[in-house]
C-alpha cells in the first residue's frame, strides 16, 4: 500500500538544499530548487552512498558532495557520462505551502 504523508511547509526546506526525512525505508531527501519545486530521492548516492542532501542543487539536479556525480531530481538518474539511478519519491504541495510525500505504506 502506497500513502501521502504530510511531511512539512515548504519554508522548512532551505532554498536549494534538502530537509532529511527518516522512514521505515531509509532516509529520504527533499531537495527545494530556486522556482520552489519540491523533489524526493531516497538520501543515498548510488555511486558510494554519499549523502546527497549535502550536495550542491543547481536547476533540477544535484551534485553530490563526494564525488561530483550529478544526479536527475525528477527521476534518480545519474547524469551521463556516469551511471546509477538512486530512489525517486512523488512529492505534492498543497494548500498552505504543505509538503506532501507519496511512500509506501
Ligand atoms: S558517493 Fe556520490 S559520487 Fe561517489
Amino acid at each position: 500500500m502506497i500513502q501521502w504523508i504530510e511531511i512539512c511547509h515548504l519554508q522548512d526546506i532551505p532554498s536549494l538544499g534538502a530537509l532529511v526525512v527518516t522512514t521505515d525505508w531509509g532516509n529520504i531527501a527533499l531537495f527545494r530548487t530556486a522556482s520552489d519545486e519540491v523533489l524526493a530521492l531516497d538520501d543515498r548516492c548510488p555511486n558510494r552512498g554519499g549523502p546527497l542532501s549535502q550536495g550542491i542543487v543547481h536547476g533540477k539536479v544535484v551534485t553530490c558532495p563526494l564525488h561530483n556525480r550529478k544526479i536527475n531530481l525528477t527521476d534518480g538518474q545519474v547524469l551521463a557520462p556516469d551511471k546509477g539511478c538512486t530512489h525517486s519519491y512523488p512529492v505534492k504541495v498543497i494548500e498552505m505551502d504543505k509538503i506532501l510525500l507519496w511512500i509506501p505504506n
